[in-house]
C-alpha cells in the first residue's frame, strides 16, 4: 500500500536559522541534484524559494537510496531536521540552513524539461509560450503573477470600500466601438448572425447607471482585434469603473486616491497628490505625443519664427505652406551620435512620415551640420538661443505639418532616450492628460471620428461649436499616463438621447443606422438617465509598468504571440466540418 502523502509543515523559501533543530516536512520540485558519493544534495523549490536537502546514508539508507533516482523537476515530499550549514551560502535567503532528510516520498517523476526552470534562461519566447506551464515555474514569472494578483486585490478592496458594486456584463454581445476590429462569434441558433466579444463593457456600464447602480466596477476581459505591440494583447484586462452624478473633478479625485493606494500597497511608494495635469495641446506641443514620457527632457521647441525667411527652402517653404519647423535639443550628448547614428534616427523619423531629419552638432571645434551652410548667421544665432543650445548639444529638426512634426519628434525623443539608456524603470511619472479634442478628421473615411468613443460628452462651453467647427470641440475626456504609456482613459458621458443622436449624426451615421446599432442606448436614455462618467485602466499595462517590465506578455499567464496565436494550445485552430455546417459557415480561403 502507498504511504500517506507527507504533508508540508513549512515552505522552502521561508526557512532560516530560527528553524534550526525543527523537525519539518517540505513539498516541492527538484531544482538540482548533486551526488557526492556518500552524500546527495538536492535543491528543493516551491513558490516561496529554494532550500537545500542533504541525503546521508547514515541518517536514512531508505531515503538515500530513493534520492539516487531523483531528477530535475521530480516532485517530492521530504521530512527531516533543520541544521546549520557548514558552508553558508550568502546568495540564498535560506543559505544558513539545510535539512537532513529522514524520509523521502517521490510524488512524481519528470521527463527532462525542454526549457530550464531558471530566470536567466534565454530560449526563444515561442518555446517559452509552448511550455508556458514550465516557464511559469520560474521564480520571476511566479513573482509577476503574484504581484498582479496583489494589484488587482488592492484595486478591488479600494473600490469596494468606496461603495462600488462589482457587476458582470456579457461576453457575447453587440459591437462596442472602441476603434478596433471586433472578434465575432457565430450564433448556431440564429444562423448568419454573430455576437461580438466586448472591446470594453462601455455601453453596459452606462446602462447600469441608467439602472441606478450609481457606482460600478469590474475587473474584466476585453477583446480587440488590432495590431499587437509590446503593450497590446488581443485579449487584455480592464479595471472598469463608472459613477453617476459626477463631473470630471470627482472622477479624477477618486482615481488619484486609487493610484496612490496601489503604489503604496504594492511598491511602498508615496505618490504626491494631486497628480500633475497637462492638456492634450500642451502634451502635443512639448512632447509630440498624447502619452508623454515626462521622466526626461529633450522637449520639442518651435523654431519656425527663426527660419521662416531662410534660404533653406525645406524650412521656409514648409512654413509658407502652413507647416512648422520644430526641434529637440539632445543636450550634452552630441558625442554619443555618429553620422551613422543620425542616419538611423532619420530613418526612424521617416517611419512617422517626416521627409528628412536636419541636424546641428555643437562641438568644441564649432558647428557641424549639413544645413548650417544654408542658414544665415542670424538664423543660426536665433536657433541656438531658442533651443538654449550649448557646446556638447545635438539639435534635431523636422519641418512638416503639425501632426507629422509632433509624431516624428515625439517618437525620436523616445528613441534617443532609449539609445542613451537614461530611463529608469523604477522611476514613476504619473500624469493626467485632459482637454482632448472630441473629434478628429479621418482623411481615409472622409468623416469625423471620435477621439475617445462616441459616448463622450463635449465640454459644455464648446457644444455650440459642434455645428460650425466640430474639430475645435473639446471633450470631457481624460487619460492617465505612466512613463509614456496610456494606462487608463475615460470621460464624462453624454446622457441625453438628443445629444447622443446628434453625435452619431456628426460621426456620419444616418438615423436608421444609429437606431439599428445603438437603439437600445438611445431608448434607455429616454427614461431618466443620470449624468455619469468613468474610466478604465489596462490592468496588464499597469502591472507591467509597476514591475518595470517592457512587455505585457511577462505579466499575463497565458498570452498570445505577435500573430495572436497560442503556441501551447495551437489556438486559433480549424473548426471541423460538422461545427461549420451547424453554423452555416462556408470557408472561402484562397490558396496563396
Ligand atoms: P480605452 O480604449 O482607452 O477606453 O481602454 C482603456 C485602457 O485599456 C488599456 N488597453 C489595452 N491594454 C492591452 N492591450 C490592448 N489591446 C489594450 N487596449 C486598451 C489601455 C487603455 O488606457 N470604455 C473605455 C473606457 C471609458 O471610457 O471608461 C475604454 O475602453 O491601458
Ligand atoms: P536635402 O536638401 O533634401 O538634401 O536635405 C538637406 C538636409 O535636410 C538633410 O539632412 C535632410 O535630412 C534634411 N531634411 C529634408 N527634408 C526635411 C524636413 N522636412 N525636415 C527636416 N529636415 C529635412
Amino acid at each position: 500500500m502507498r504511504s500517506m502523502l507527507l504533508k508540508r509543515t513549512h515552505m522552502c523559501g521561508t526557512l532560516n536559522s530560527q528553524n534550526i533543530g525543527d523537525e519539518i516536512t517540505l513539498n516541492g520540485w527538484i531544482q538540482r541534484r548533486r551526488d557526492l558519493g556518500g552524500l546527495i544534495f538536492v535543491d528543493l523549490r516551491d513558490i516561496t524559494g529554494i532550500a537545500q536537502i542533504v541525503f546521508d546514508k547514515d541518517i536514512s539508507l531508505d531515503a538515500f537510496t530513493k534520492a539516487e533516482k531523483l531528477g530535475s523537476e521530480y516532485v517530492i515530499a521530504v521530512k527531516g531536521k533543520v541544521h546549520r550549514r557548514e558552508s553558508i551560502n550568502p546568495n540564498l535567503p535560506t543559505g544558513e540552513i539545510e535539512i537532513f532528510a529522514e524520509e523521502l516520498q517521490i510524488l512524481n517523476t519528470s521527463e527532462t524539461p525542454p526549457i530550464y526552470i531558471k530566470d536567466d534562461d534565454d530560449v526563444s519566447e515561442n518555446l517559452r509560450l509552448k511550455y508556458r506551464y514550465l516557464d511559469l515555474r520560474k521564480p520571476s514569472m511566479q513573482k509577476n503573477l503574484i504581484f498582479r494578483s496583489k494589484v488587482a486585490n488592492v484595486v478591488r478592496n479600494f473600490l469596494i470600500e468606496e461603495n462600488f458594486v462589482e457587476v458582470e456584463t456579457p461576453m457575447l454581445t453587440k459591437t462596442t466601438p472602441e476603434g478596433a476590429r471586433d472578434y465575432l462569434v457565430p450564433s448556431r441558433v440564429n444562423p448568419g448572425k454573430f455576437y461580438a466579444l466586448p472591446q470594453s463593457p462601455q455601453l453596459f456600464k452606462q446602462l447600469l447607471m441608467v439602472s441606478g447602480m450609481e457606482k460600478y466596477f469590474q475587473i474584466v476581459k476585453c477583446f480587440r482585434d488590432e495590431d499587437l505591440r509590446a503593450d497590446r494583447q488581443p485579449e487584455f484586462t480592464q479595471i472598469d469603473c463608472e459613477m453617476s452624478f459626477v463631473d470630471i473633478e470627482d472622477v479624477l479625485e477618486i482615481n488619484e486616491r486609487l493610484m496612490q493606494k496601489v503604489f503604496k500597497e504594492t511598491l511602498n511608494i508615496d505618490i504626491q497628490l494631486p497628480i500633475q495635469r497637462m492638456t492634450y495641446k500642451e502634451a502635443m506641443d512639448r512632447y509630440g505625443l498624447d502619452k508623454p514620457d515626462t521622466r526626461f527632457g529633450f522637449e520639442i521647441v518651435d523654431v519656425s519664427e527663426a527660419v521662416k525667411n531662410s534660404e533653406f527652402k525645406v524650412f521656409s517653404s514648409t512654413i509658407k505652406n502652413g507647416g512648422f519647423v520644430k526641434a529637440i535639443n539632445i543636450n550634452g550628448y552630441q558625442d554619443k551620435f555618429s553620422r551613422r547614428d543620425i542616419t538611423a534616427l532619420e530613418e526612424v523619423a521617416k517611419t512617422y512620415g517626416a521627409k528628412g531629419l536636419a541636424w546641428i552638432k555643437i562641438t568644441k571645434d564649432g558647428i557641424t551640420s549639413p544645413i548650417a551652410k544654408f542658414l544665415s548667421e542670424d538664423e543660426l544665432k536665433d536657433i541656438i538661443e531658442i533651443l538654449n543650445a550649448k557646446e556638447g548639444d545635438l539639435l534635431l529638426f523636422v519641418a512638416d505639418k503639425y501632426e507629422i512634426v509632433c509624431d516624428a519628434l515625439g517618437h525620436l525623443r523616445l528613441e534617443v532616450a532609449g539609445k542613451l539608456d537614461i530611463l529608469k524603470s523604477d522611476e514613476y511619472n504619473l500624469l493626467w492628460i485632459t482637454d482632448f479634442p472630441l473629434l478628429e478628421y479621418d482623411e481615409e473615411e472622409g468623416r469625423y471620428i471620435s477621439k475617445h468613443h462616441p459616448f463622450t460628452s463635449p465640454m459644455d462651453e464648446d457644444i455650440e461649436l459642434l455645428d460650425t467647427h466640430p474639430e475645435k470641440v473639446r471633450a470631457k475626456a481624460y487619460d492617465m499616463v505612466l512613463n509614456g504609456h496610456e494606462i487608463g482613459g475615460g470621460s464624462i458621458r453624454i446622457h441625453s438621447s438628443e445629444l447622443q443622436q446628434k453625435m452619431f449624426k456628426i460621426l456620419g451615421f444616418s438615423d436608421e443606422e444609429s437606431w439599428e446599432k445603438f437603439g437600445f442606448l438611445l431608448e434607455a436614455f429616454k427614461y431618466g438617465t443620470p449624468p455619469h462618467g468613468g474610466i478604465a485602466y489596462g490592468l496588464d499595462r499597469l502591472v507591467m509598468l509597476l514591475l518595470g517590465k517592457e512587455n505585457i506578455r511577462q505579466v499575463i499567464a497565458f498570452p498570445k504571440t505577435q500573430n495572436a496565436t497560442c503556441p501551447m494550445t495551437n489556438a486559433p485552430s480549424l473548426a471541423d466540418e460538422k461545427q461549420l455546417a451547424e453554423l452555416h459557415i462556408k470557408l472561402d480561403i484562397k490558396e496563396e
